[in-house]
């Protein structure tokens, strides 16, 4: 009879921690489920800001389903691009010098790079994210786009020109 008791407290015991782990994993959950777009849009920081998209629902994703250039201000620019095996989307894109480009990018297959050599543009395109920086084109010329972040067989040939007119 005591081996009989001593059993029933360890499967009660056994039970408890079950149902405690269940509850700090259900809570876990729980948290991680509904703070990501709090937790991203309070990262807001000036010039990079970061936010979730579906990689293979960019089609129907603003601002995504139209990727392009579009004027939103006196002499200011967004630059909507999509990174994608092997090139950017649109390519090329041309803005009058002078411009505020606000870039705001994402890729909709592997990791990318996002880099304008001789200005401080320089970032990952991520699958699921959106990143966004902001570079002003003073001088006129043919700025070049390249992807420093090895993507396949295409990496060394994945460019874009943006044309600073
Ligand atoms: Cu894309 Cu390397």
């Amino acid at each position: 009879m005591h081996v009989h008791r001593l059993e029933k407290i360890w499967i009660g015991f056994g039970l408890a921690m079950l149902l405690v782990f269940l509850l700090l994993t259900g809570v876990a959950a729980f948290a991680f489920g509904v703070n990501p777009a709090n937790s991203h849009s309070s990262h807001e920081h000036g010039e990079h800001q970061v936010t979730k998209v579906v990689p293979t629902q960019l089609k129907t994703t603003a601002p995504f389903d139209m990727p392009g250039l579009r004027q939103i201000g006196e002499g200011e620019y967004e630059a909507v691009v999509i990174a994608l095996a092997f090139g950017y989307n649109p390519d090329p894109i041309e803005v009058p010098r002078g411009a505020k480009v606000h870039f705001t990018v994402t890729s909709q297959d592997v990791v990318h790079g996002f880099e304008i050599p001789g200005t401080n543009v320089n970032f990952m395109a991520v699958p699921g994210e959106v990143t966004r920086m902001t570079h002003t084109f003073s001088e006129a010329g043919d700025y070049l786009v390249l992807c420093n972040e090895y993507c396949g067989t295409g990496h060394e040939a994945m460019k874009m020109t943006i044309k600073v007119v």
